[in-house]
């Protein structure tokens, strides 16, 4: 007899519980068939780990519903990154209770990045009895053995603060595109930036085996996905700790994805400065298929601010990474995350901000007020600038992109570029398409073309949107 591993064992468990549920959703639903609401707040990763659910509850018999008050499960996926995204939560769970009270039978859970704080689980179990299944970040493969348990008890379960750093490759997935797809290549997060949350609601970095993820991708890529998005908190530091492959990198896994034959583009995010190498930069000028976009996230550009931040990287490296890749890819497009107002942040550091904005030129800038984040050594620190104060600079910031943006945009028309048409603007029969830059053009056409390549001739830029014409 072949003894089982344990591995065989959770797979046989996790498949009985996906049966039971189905068995007792088959005669518990409201409707004909079980229906769940799913919400998802934060980033991709976030999106990726709900597309997992989706799968696990498609196998246990449940259909999708957009309308909450049709549902028989209701699971927020929450994020945990500033206080806004948690106060969004809080609102919208607590606008569920009446519902809860109408249909009784209704089973309302939360999971994602907020689950993963103590206070926060406190809070849920304390504030919002009508909450029956909380569950973190690292208990996504318990998920069909959670559920049935709620279902047959009605005790409520929080499961929560585990860390065993395990990669559980066996989950389904149903995706919620057709064309365009996120592909996680690694978990956690390893940096420790003095401000984020990340690393302590999503545990230790840790990769996943190579050949998993370029199966993936050709799995992908042959299921007729043209745009795919490799996620990871810092997908630079890709293959650190396998074990089986020491010598990968992510330049190397890029280089074996572009190999796959077909008509896509591969993106990525998010990059960290500190582990942005040359090898990269080139892999992306030699490649077929890596999109010619970089989102480099730099946060500041004070040195003495990025010191505190724990960052690993000054002004001057930052640059010279940036330098060498606008060299090498002529079209690149380049992105960035900015904190405005971190804890000490004076005037004159973030007028370092503005000028490192306006020397590189950036596509486009994801901005953020600074959030203090309960557990995070920032949040400790000194923060005297007033929220008025960090709010002009934050709109100063903003006012400057625009012009940046426009300038860019301008730049493009009268050029042609390969897009993937992503979608109707919703009028005048407009379509929506991307460039390999990730930038949005905007053009009139049949919506059979959605979800293929386009070559578009820009005609006009106001701000950052462009309008353009099929050739
Ligand atoms: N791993 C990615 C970013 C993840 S969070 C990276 O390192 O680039 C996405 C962005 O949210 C960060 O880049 C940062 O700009 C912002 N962010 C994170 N914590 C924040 C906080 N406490 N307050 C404000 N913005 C924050
Ligand atoms: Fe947060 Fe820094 Fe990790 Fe990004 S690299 S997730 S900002 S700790
Ligand atoms: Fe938010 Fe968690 Fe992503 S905190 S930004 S959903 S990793």
């Amino acid at each position: 007899m072949v003894e089982k591993t344990t591995d065989n064992r959770k797979i046989e468990q996790k498949e009985n519980y996906t049966a039971l549920v189905s068995e007792l959703m088959a005669v518990r639903a409201r409707g004909t068939v079980p229906l769940a609401y799913i919400r998802t707040y934060g980033c991709q990763q976030n999106v990726a780990d709900s597309e997992k659910i989706k799968g696990m509850l498609s196998a246990m018999g449940y259909d999708f519903t957009e309308n909450v008050d049709d549902a028989d499960f209701i699971l927020f996926n929450t994020c945990a990154v500033r206080e806004h995204a948690e106060d969004r939560v809080f609102g919208n769970v607590g606008a569920l209770k009446a519902l809860k009270k109408r249909h009784p039978s209704i089973l309302i859970a939360l999971c994602g990045c907020m689950m993963e704080q103590e206070h926060i689980a406190n809070r849920i179990y304390k504030s919002f009895p009508f909450v029956g299944l909380v569950f973190g970040t690292n208990f996504l493969h318990e998920f069909p053995r959670l559920l049935y348990s709620n279902l047959i008890s009605n005790k409520r379960i929080f499961k929560r603060g585990n860390d065993d750093k395990t990669i559980y490759e066996d989950i389904p997935t149903k995706r919620d595109g057709t064309f365009k797809g996120w592909l996680p290549i690694m978990y956690g997060c390893d940096n420790f930036c003095s401000y984020c949350i990340v690393p302590y609601v999503r545990g230790r970095e840790r990769s996943r085996d190579f050949n998993n993820v370029v199966n993936e991708a050709r799995e992908m890529i042959n299921g007729g996905y043209k745009d795919i998005t490799l996620l990871g908190q810092n997908v630079n530091s890709y293959g650190k700790g396998l074990t089986n492959s020491p010598d990968v990198s992510f330049a190397t896994l890029l280089k074996e994805i572009d190999k796959i034959d077909g008509d896509y583009i591969i993106r990525f995010m998010t990059s960290h400065p500190k582990d942005c190498s040359k090898e990269l930069i080139d892999t992306i000028a030699d490649s077929k298929h890596i999109s010619r976009h970089l989102h480099l996230p730099f946060q500041s550009g004070s040195d003495r601010i990025l010191k505190i931040m724990n960052r690993h990287y000054d002004r001057a490296k930052y640059l010279d990474i940036v330098n060498y890749a606008k060299a090498k890819i002529p079209d690149l497009s380049l992105t960035s995350d900015i904190i405005v107002g971190f804890p000490g942040e004076t005037y004159k550091d973030f007028q370092q901000t503005l000028s490192l904005v306006e020397q590189i030129g950036f596509s486009s800038l994801f901005t953020f007020i600074y959030s203090p984040r309960v557990g995070t050594p920032a949040a400790k620190m000194e923060d005297p600038v007033s929220a008025e104060e960090k709010s002009k600079w934050f709109t100063e910031l903003l006012n400057l992109q625009e012009q940046i943006s426009t300038e860019n945009c301008a730049s493009m028309v009268n050029k042609t570029y390969k897009v993937l048409v992503d979608g109707e603007k919703g009028k005048d029969d407009e379509l929506t398409a991307r460039t390999s830059g990730n930038i949005i053009v905007e053009f009139k056409g049949n919506s059979r073309l959605i979800g293929t390549f386009q070559n578009v001739q820009i005609t006009s830029a106001r701000h950052w949107i462009l309008k353009g014409q099929l050739v």
